[in-house]
């Protein structure tokens, strides 16, 4: 494959370079004086190459009425010094090619477009400035969480995505079936049984965790909870490590670390991308940051943290009351108004978390964590899990979950069980909290939510 330059090492090059090829889409256009002048951008980095055709190159000129917002084209020039302020290095251009033409209805001719235009044309919002920056900062995270864990010495493990049994044992799973039509209920399955997309590949992580020690899971997973909130979607990607012979503490421990190193790479990797959002969409992104990465996050147990609620003087819309989940506007005070960073609530009453979070002695309380930040809420939940056979059995029984569909998890415990310990962090909220995009719409390129299957 013959690779020809990009325009981000054209735009950071060092020298003038003569017979420079390069391809890309057009931003803007605009003639004066017998110069044309072109903006392009390949998705290499935020900014755009500055083309220049003389009127004097017959051959360039004689195709620049064809070249439009959003056209693809190529060209070949000399790389020079930019006499204008807004650059450092100019294409000057001697050929120019319209590979693809773009006409007056393509939706992207001005410049700024709201969120919600943008999302009914999400195969198209990928060339703004505001989402191709996602894009970018998505791949780069994506990479570093990889990274981050490999350091470690953690072993990656592909957990499936079509699964058998229900991992948060709270019926939030989309089947998985060959049958067309609802009447043909009596149609053999297709794998022998139900089958439904995974909504945490935990149960498959902790198999392998009880042989490898330190292992992680980065995949999608699907959650049919009919929420149309600004923080769910319905397919959404999750990354899960799980270390055996660990605690609730080690891995209060391994989260905080994780999100700090995201944090600090994010800034190493994507600082021209991060800038964009600290203009535009997020004043305090930066600061932020900065907390994210060096500031002590806090711990709060879930019983001390609904007293603190109540007495805190705000006027919740929902009390918050011992035995109920959080509500998000209690989240969102404890980490934004009240600790003014992360904060781990710990131990949650067992009612209302899945079976396979251990019990604590108390017998009411499992030992849990989740993580709450700003703008998200919750960015990750986990636990220490249950290793006792006898009481994840009964924890089955009390959740009307059937131990026979459960064998092969349980088999972890039957033979040479182990403390350990995991958590899952909701990626697309990772991307919320390091863009201070405030839909999670709008940082997944293509979203699925309830009566929405678009693209
Ligand atoms: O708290 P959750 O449900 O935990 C689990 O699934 C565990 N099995 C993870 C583990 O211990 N290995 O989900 C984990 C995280 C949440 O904290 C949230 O960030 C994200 O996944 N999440 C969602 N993100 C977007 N849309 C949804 N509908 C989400 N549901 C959960
Ligand atoms: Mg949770």
């Amino acid at each position: 494959m013959k690779i020809s330059a990009d325009c981000n090492k054209l735009i950071n090059a060092d020298k003038a370079q003569d017979n420079v090829e390069i391809n890309g889409w057009v931003r803007t256009k605009r003639e004066t004086g017998g110069l044309c002048f072109i903006e392009i951008n390949d998705g290499s980095c935020l900014a755009n190459l500055q083309l220049i055709i003389e009127e004097s190159s017959k051959e360039a000129w004689s195709v620049i009425k064809n070249i439009t917002t959003g056209a693809s084209i190529f060209a070949q020039g000399n790389l020079a010094a930019s006499p204008g302020g807004n650059q450092d290095w100019e294409l000057r251009v001697f050929k120019v090619i319209v590979l693809g033409e773009s006409p007056e209805n393509y939706p992207l001719q001005k410049k700024r477009h709201s969120d919600e235009f943008l999302r009914q044309i999400a195969h198209l919002r990928v060339r703004t400035n505001k989402y191709g920056a996602m894009a970018r900062i998505r791949s780069k995270l994506s990479f570093s969480v990889h990274e981050y864990f490999q350091r470690h010495k953690f072993h990656y493990v592909t957990t499936p995505i079509i699964t058998g049994s229900d991992c948060e044992g709270a019926g939030e799973m989309f089947n998985v079936s060959t049958v067309e039509e609802k009447t043909e209920i009596d149609a053999e399955y297709f794998f022998g049984k139900p089958a439904a997309l995974t909504v945490s590949g935990q149960l498959s992580v902790e198999n392998y965790c009880l042989a490898l020690s330190k292992v992680y899971t980065f995949g999608p997973t699907f959650r049919a909870e009919n929420s149309n909130t600004s923080r769910h979607i319905s397919e959404f990607w999750m990354i899960e490590p799980e270390v055996a012979f660990a605690t609730l503490e080690d891995n209060i421990e391994l989260a905080t670390d994780f999100v700090r190193h995201m944090a600090r790479s994010v800034q190493d990797s994507s600082l021209e991308d991060l800038a964009l959002f600290a203009k535009y969409v997020d004043k305090t992104l930066m600061h932020r940051l900065e907390i994210l990465e060096g500031e002590k996050y806090e711990t709060i147990s879930y019983t001390d943290s609904i007293e603190l609620l109540n007495k805190s003087g705000k006027k919740f819309e929902y009390q918050p009351k011992w035995g109920t989940d959080l509500q998000t506007e209690h989240e969102r005070f404890l980490t934004e108004e009240y600790f003014k960073r992360p904060v781990f609530v710990i131990n949650w009453p067992k009612e209302i978390k899945p079976f396979y979070m251990r019990v604590n002695d108390d017998e009411k309380t499992v030992s849990s964590m989740d993580l709450l930040v700003p703008i998200v809420g919750e960015l990750i939940g986990g636990s220490a899990r249950e290793e006792r056979l006898s009481v994840i059995r009964d924890r089955l029984e009390e959740m009307n979950l059937s131990e026979e569909d459960y064998w092969w998890y349980l088999d972890t415990r039957r033979f040479g069980s182990a403390a350990h310990a995991g958590f899952g962090v909701g990626f697309e909220r990772l991307m919320m909290l390091f863009t201070g995009i405030s839909n999670i719409r709008d940082v997944i390129p293509f979203p699925r939510t309830p009566k929405s299957l678009e693209f």
